[in-house]
């Protein structure tokens, strides 16, 4: 596996890639891997003949007050973990070399990024639809590879590349669980043992409205309630949101249809947690 720091070298390696013909798969990430990461890293393997791996914390998709400090960091680890799925290329942008001096343009989806997670971190999905283009511009990609998981950044992301004539395959991949349900994420270090077990009502709940749905619930509402409330019959969980909406558009429903995304975030102590599930099918 190669290790490159600087965009610049990136988009020469790039650029004599493509030259030979090669086809090149990527997975952007911010570190500290988990199964989830590496599953995307399996997938688009599968994909391409060359596979690069980003690792870049991007300051400018972190609010004031969020965890952009102390976002957990473990590069040594992540070499390891990159490496053994059959990374080709590791790209470690350094924070001053993909935001020079006098850094000032942007890229910007309207509508989507205002709704769900956007409405309690507003600045969050332009530092993303930012930080992707420019990882796309350094590493060129035929494809790149995003979890369902964050499934309003990759709605976004695909919008992105769809609107602005991005020549990029984007494929979205299953979010990946611990044992007992509790989806993958970096911050999960964050939890403590009985904030975890708190933790586990955010797919529990998910699971409970599928339920419902299946058993022929079609209130959006009756279901976002029971989903509330079942969440909050647990100790230290402050919900922020609980929506039902279309999958593609991110607008509420009323009545839910044939394919309906459920998705919450919910703060448990002072770790802010995201899940999602589809709940597809008809009457
Ligand atoms: P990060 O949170 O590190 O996630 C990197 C990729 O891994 C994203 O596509 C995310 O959806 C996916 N992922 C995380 N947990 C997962 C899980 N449990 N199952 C499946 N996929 C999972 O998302 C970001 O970084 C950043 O916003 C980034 C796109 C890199 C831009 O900075």
């Amino acid at each position: 596996m190669e290790v490159i720091e600087s965009v610049h070298a990136m988009q020469e390696k790039a650029e004599a890639l493509r030259l030979k013909g090669y086809t090149m798969g990527f997975v952007p990430t911010m570190g500290f891997l988990h199964e989830g990461h590496l599953e995307l890293m399996r997938v688009a393997k599968r994909h391409c003949d060359i596979l690069v791996v980003s690792i870049f914390v991007n300051p400018t998709q972190f609010g004031p007050d969020e965890d952009f400090e102390k976002y957990p960091r473990d590069m040594e680890g992540d070499m390891e973990k990159a490496e053994g799925v059959g990374t080709d290329i590791l790209f470690v942008p350094g924070a001053d070399d993909m935001y020079p001096q006098g850094f000032q343009s942007g890229v910007k989806v309207s509508d989507l990024t205002k709704k769900l997670c956007g409405i309690s971190r507003p600045v969050h999905f332009d530092g993303v639809t930012t930080v992707v283009t420019k990882l796309f511009n350094a590493v060129k990609p035929d494809m790149a590879v995003f979890g369902q998981k964050d499934f309003q950044q990759l709605t976004v992301i695909s919008r992105m590349v769809k609107d602005l004539n991005m020549d990029i395959r984007i494929i979205g991949v299953p979010t990946v669980r611990e044992s007992d349900g509790l989806a993958m994420s970096s911050r999960n270090k964050y939890l403590t043992r009985e904030e975890r077990e708190s933790a586990l009502s955010l797919n529990a709940s998910l699971e409970m409205a599928e339920a419902m749905f299946k058993k022929g619930e079609r209130s959006a509402e009756k279901i976002r309630e029971a989903v509330a409330s079942f969440i909050k019959g647990h100790p230290f969980t402050e919900i922020d949101y609980v929506s039902l909406c279309d999958p593609d558009t991110l607008e509420e429903m009323d009545l839910l249809g044939e394919k309906n995304l459920l998705a919450l975030a919910v703060k448990v102590g002072a770790t802010r947690l995201i899940d999602n599930r589809v709940i597809s099918g008809s009457a």
